[in-house]
């Protein structure tokens, strides 16, 4: 792969048998290393062009056409068996509800251990390793007893954090978050933005980042793309984005914000 080829690069329609398109001609690409924010009202398409991107969307009767490019290479014609495994190695995803993703009826170390198997084949001791390496990024306590938990003995903060270790257990070079704070009250949301955007710092990991939260979505993104009712509006730089918004519904959303934004949490650390 050529370093300035973006990780992903996709133009795609998507929908559902007998509804409106969900997505119409959507083109946006991700860097390497980058957090992206997408930014829309509920129903506008963000959750399908996720399931789309790691071809998900047949779980939910949809379809989708046009070309994903993931590291110059196109996933579309990919069968379900080359795409499971680039799934949680290449790009993973972490989604809304923690407590529903995690099986309640298996300890966190034993959901985390398979989660590791999926992709290595290392002894117990490097499984353990790898665990407890994981759960010191994404902040939980790296120890045994941790691990011997079963999801109901989380909050739901913890659990999003497992969901999150979970998700970067290999290190893929792309994560997506698909509205990952909405469960959680607003110190633990913050605590888990941050967490995102030191992992995307830490670990070089390039993010998109999922969101009807346009304060949430500035704090951590470099750029921002909006989507509108299935089409993607405008994207650009954060600051450029709140500072000159160039067409009338992102506009729209800026004049709807309670308070002013604060821009890229990352960038404010490094300056
Ligand atoms: N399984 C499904 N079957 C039929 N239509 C669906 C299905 N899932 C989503 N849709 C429709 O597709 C459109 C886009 O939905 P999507 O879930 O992608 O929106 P969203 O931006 O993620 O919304 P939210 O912010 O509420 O999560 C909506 O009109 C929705 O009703
Ligand atoms: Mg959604």
């Amino acid at each position: 792969m050529m370093d300035h080829e973006p990780l992903l690069k996709l133009h795609l329609s998507a929908g559902y048998p007998e509804r409106p398109q969900a997505l119409r001609d959507v083109q946006l690409e991700v860097r390497r290393g980058e957090v992206l924010g997408l930014v829309g009202q509920s129903g506008c398409g963000k959750s399908t062009l996720a399931l789309a991107i790691l071809k998900l969307l047949h779980l939910k009767r949809g379809w989708a056409k046009g070309t994903i490019l993931w590291r110059g290479q196109d996933l579309m014609p990919l069968r379900e068996r080359a795409m499971r495994r680039l799934r949680g190695r290449e790009m993973a995803l972490v989604l809304q509800s923690p407590m529903s993703a995690l099986n309640p009826a298996l300890r966190i170390g034993t959901q985390l251990e398979e989660a590791w198997k999926l992709h290595q084949h290392g002894s117990r001791a490097a499984c353990e390793e790898a665990l407890m390496e994981t759960l010191e990024q994404v902040s939980l306590p790296a120890e045994r007893p941790f691990l011997r938990r079963y999801p109901a003995q989380l909050s739901v903060g913890q659990a999003q954090r497992v969901l999150i270790g979970m998700a970067v257990l290999h290190r893929p070079p792309l994560l997506i978050a698909d509205e990952p704070t909405s469960a959680l009250d607003i110190v633990t949301q913050a605590e888990v933005l941050q967490l995102f955007s030191m992992l995307s710092r830490r670990l070089g990991m390039g993010i998109l980042y999922i969101s009807h939260d346009l304060l949430s979505v500035a704090a951590i993104s470099q750029r921002v793309a909006v989507i509108d009712q299935g089409r993607i509006v405008e994207c650009r730089a954060t600051e450029e984005l709140f500072t000159h918004p160039a067409q009338e519904y992102t506009r729209k959303l800026i004049a709807a914000l309670p308070v002013a934004p604060r821009f890229e949490v990352r960038a404010r650390q490094v300056a």
